[in-house]
C-alpha cells in the first residue's frame, strides 16, 4: 500500500543516522499521527533490534502513540508540584468521570487523555491542558468548561 512505501522511505531516510530510532519514530508519527503497527517489523529489521526493544522505546516516550488520538486531547500534569497540590485525586476523579485510563480515548473518538510531566504552571498547580489551552489551578469544573468550549 501507499503507507508501506512511506514507511519504507522514512525508515531508510533515518537508518544511517547515529541513534536512528527516535528520529525515525518521530518522523513516522509526524506522517501518520501514530506509530503504525505495520512499521514495527521493518524498523526491527532495519535496526537489528527485537520487537520487545522497540515496544519498550515506544511505550517509554509518552509522545509516541500506537492508536490515533481523539479529536481533542486533555493533558493532566503528573509531575511533582501538581501531585503535591491534589493532582493525584484530581486526575483520578477526572479519569473516573470520563471512564478512561491514561492514554485512553472515548468510544466516540472525541477525547484522549494523556499524562504530561510539567506544563510550566507549577506555581498554580494542579495544571491541565485541553488542546492548546492551559488550565491553572485546575478543577473538574474548569476542565469540563474547557472541554465543552473546544467541542462546541
Ligand atoms: Fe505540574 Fe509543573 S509540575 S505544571
Amino acid at each position: 500500500s501507499a503507507d508501506d512505501g512511506t514507511i519504507a522511505e522514512i525508515i531508510s531516510a533515518h537508518a544511517h543516522l547515529e541513534g536512528p530510532l527516535l528520529p525515525m519514530l518521530h518522523a513516522l508519527q509526524d506522517a501518520f499521527g501514530v506509530i503504525p503497527a505495520t512499521a514495527h517489523d521493518p524498523i526491527c529489521k532495519a535496526l537489528s533490534i527485537t520487537a520487545a526493544e522497540l515496544k519498550g522505546v515506544v511505550s517509554f516516550y509518552h509522545d509516541f502513540r500506537e492508536k490515533p488520538a481523539g479529536k481533542h486531547v486533555l493533558k493532566i500534569c503528573r509531575a511533582e508540584a501538581c501531585q503535591a497540590m491534589g493532582g493525584v485525586g484530581f486526575a483520578e476523579a477526572l479519569l473516573a468521570k470520563l471512564g478512561l485510563d491514561w492514554h485512553g480515548t472515548t468510544p466516540d473518538g472525541k477525547l484522549t487523555v494523556e499524562p504530561v510531566y510539567c506544563l510550566g504552571l507549577c506555581a498554580c498547580a494542579p495544571a491541565a491542558m485541553v488542546d492548546d489551552r492551559l488550565i491553572a489551578r485546575a478543577d473538574e469544573a474548569q476542565v469540563e468548561k474547557a472541554l465543552s468550549e473546544v467541542s462546541a
